[in-house]
């Protein structure tokens, strides 16, 4: 039977390349945008014969939002095998945790955590019906607490948030076969890596596709970039 994953912030990027992976590894996939438009021409694009791709509006930050699109999975397929939660924004480059605009601050934790957090509270029970599940974190070096510096504050803290997160739900989901994940893409060729960046969106995504089909006894509550383990 076909295995179904949901895509956030996939209308461009890494997002848009982890659906072409799944879809062609099989998956149903779900692409997930906040602008519909976008998101339809993304699934436009990507769509072929062999590619089962759908289409469904999602902003992360907007609990509604989520909840429709929970409604909309347990309706149409009433099971979701893999998560992978990848929308994010990088507001504060170069800025400084002790007086940048706490606006800033605020809405990158609003998207970057609580929005993962959201779909992790929203999917996670239909996995948990099923005893089946993947969920991806796409995270980034810059939220390594070994490694940390000044580079974007609020964006590293909301990608320490996410691995915490990582952790923490790995732990509660002790005894079911679900896994959490966090990864990072390493820096890559998007409008958030910029065109200077050394890796492409398709190597960039591979760790995804990784982690989406891990066997059984695959790690749980990890952080990693091509398939080995990062520092915390
Ligand atoms: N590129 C890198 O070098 C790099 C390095 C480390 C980690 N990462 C991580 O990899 C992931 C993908 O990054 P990327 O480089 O592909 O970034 P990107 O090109 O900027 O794409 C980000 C995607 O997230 C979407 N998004 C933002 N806010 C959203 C919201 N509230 N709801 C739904 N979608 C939302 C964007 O939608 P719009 O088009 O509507 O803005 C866009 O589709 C991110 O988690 C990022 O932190 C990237």
């Amino acid at each position: 039977m076909k295995r179904t994953a949901i895509v956030t912030g996939a209308n461009r990027g890494i997002g848009y390349e982890i659906c072409r992976q799944l879809a062609d590894e099989g998956f149903r996939v779900i692409l997930t945008s906040r602008d519909k438009l976008k998101g339809e021409q993304a699934v436009y694009a990507l769509r072929t014969l062999s590619r089962d791709i759908v289409y469904h509006q999602l902003d992360v930050t907007d609990e509604a939002s989520v909840t429709t699109l929970r409604d909309f999975v347990t309706r149409e397929y009433g099971i979701i095998e893999v998560l992978v939660n990848n929308a994010a924004i990088l507001l504060d480059e170069g800025k400084r945790l002790l007086d940048e605009d706490l606006s800033l601050v605020r809405q990158t934790m609003e998207t970057n955590y609580y929005g993962a957090l959201l779909m992790c509270r929203a999917f996670i029970p239909l996995m948990k019906e099923a005893n089946y599940g993947r969920v991806v974190n796409i995270s980034s070096e810059a939220g390594s607490l070994a490694g940390m510096d000044g580079y974007a504050p609020a964006y590293s803290t909301s990608k320490t948030a996410l691995n915490a997160m990582t952790r923490i739900i790995a732990s509660e989901l002790q005894g079911f076969n679900i896994k959490i994940n966090s990864m990072c893409p390493g820096w890559v060729r998007t409008e958030m890596g910029t065109a200077s960046a050394p890796r492409s969106a398709e190597k960039g995504a591979q760790g995804a596709i990784w982690l989406a089909t891990l066997p059984n006894e695959g790690p749980n509550g990890g952080f990693f970039q091509d398939e080995k383990p990062l520092r915390w």
